[in-house]
């Protein structure tokens, strides 16, 4: 077995034990040190797993001889401040989604990997999904591809505070809070990895207005021109949907059954041309094994890359989390969606 990649966590909320399930499963891998802003949770959350080294300060556990990576849990809008922290220290990062509050500060630490010879990688669990790469496989059957449909809707108990007067990191501008940088984020980044940039898109948002006289928003919907295709997502955290995502071209369909973790995964062959009512048409299931679960995959690949000393994932690239941010600040400037790092 190959040594083991001793990771620092930043962050001891629900997404940092989330990950952490599926990064044990590897077996390279290794809890070393927790970062939190405050001792006594470090401390509580390294207990948990039986972790001795805690920090209140991100540099100080970045410059830990013992640690070799950070990973970022924490809201959005820390992301950039930290990594760079991290990267300036000479450690990779795996950050969490989406990979900064907007495209300048992508550029920030892109500018940071490049110039310290690390590896930065966004956390994004649906392009390194089995399911995933197994659809890519099939896109030559069906192409060429001229719909990219995508739906990511999940009623939050968040949605439930907001409307109760409580404004939580999730929904906050000042944490670069919003359904779009939430989930929307989901439906777009792997649209972006299978057909890039788009020529142009039109955001459609439902924004409520906060006590500070700010907008968030908490669904919305996006329609995306390619060349020869088209592209359309919505995202929600007020109701939920259960539509699949679909990849549509003039030779078959591919269905993913939800794009954040697919657990099925289907090909449909264009079988004639339609003409009135012909058979229904055939599924192949081309669902793959897990072997794990989502965030064991995202750990898989980052050490992977890390163990071979690669700088960047050619899967989640820094240029696709750079395309889905300048996406999400178009998005966000058609609704009147600003946050306090715009205008730094
Ligand atoms: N990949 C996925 O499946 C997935 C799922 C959910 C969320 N996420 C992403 O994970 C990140 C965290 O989301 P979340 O909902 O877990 O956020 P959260 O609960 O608001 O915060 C997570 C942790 O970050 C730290 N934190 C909170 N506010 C902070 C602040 N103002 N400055 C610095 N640190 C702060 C806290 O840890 P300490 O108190 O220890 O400092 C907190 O427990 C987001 O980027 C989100 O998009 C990913």
């Amino acid at each position: 077995m190959k040594r083991k990649i001793r990771f620092g966590f930043v962050g001891t909320g629900r997404i940092s034990d989330w990950v952490l399930k599926g990064a044990f499963l590897d077996p390279r891998f290794k809890l070393e040190a927790v970062c939190s802003r405050s001792k006594e949770r470090a401390d509580a959350f390294a207990a948990r797993y039986g972790v001795k080294k805690t920090f209140t300060d991100i540099k100080e556990m970045a410059s830990c001889p013992t640690v070799d990576a950070i990973y970022i849990g924490t809201p959005n809008a820390t992301h950039k401040d930290l990594a760079i922290k991290a990267m300036n220290c000479g450690k990779a990062v795996l950050c969490e989604k989406p990979m900064a509050s907007n495209a300048a500060e992508v550029r920030e630490m892109t500018a940071a990997a490049k110039a310290n010879g690390v590896l930065l990688m966004e956390a994004m669990i649906s392009t390194l999904n089995p399911n995933f790469k197994e659809a890519v496989r099939f896109i030559d059957e069906i192409a060429p591809i001229r719909h990219w449909s995508s739906a990511f809707c999940q009623y939050s108990a968040r949605y439930e505070k907001l409307l109760a007067g409580e404004v939580t990191n999730v929904f906050n501008p000042a944490m670069a809070g919003g359904a779009i940088m939430d989930i929307g984020v989901y439906t777009i980044y792997p649209m972006v990895r299978l057909f890039g940039k788009p020529e142009s898109l039109t955001a459609s948002m439902r924004t409520i207005p906060l006590p500070d006289g700010s907008l968030t928003d908490v669904s919305g919907s996006i329609q995306f021109s390619y060349p020869g295709m088209h592209a359309s997502v919505i995202y929600s955290k007020t109701d939920d949907s259960f539509l699949p995502t679909e990849i549509a071209g003039e030779k078959g369909n591919i269905l993913l059954d939800q794009i954040h973790i697919t657990r099925k995964a289907e090909y449909i062959p264009h079988a004639a041309p339609a003409s009135g009512r012909g058979l229904p048409p055939e599924r192949q299931d081309i669902t793959c094994s897990m072997d794990g679960d989502e965030y064991q995959c995202e750990f898989r690949e980052f050490i992977d890359l890390l163990t071979y000393g690669k700088k960047e994932s050619a899967i989640n690239t820094l240029q696709t989390s750079l395309t889905v941010m300048e996406i999400i600040d178009e998005a966000r400037r058609q609704n009147g969606i600003t946050y306090p790092a715009d205008k730094l």
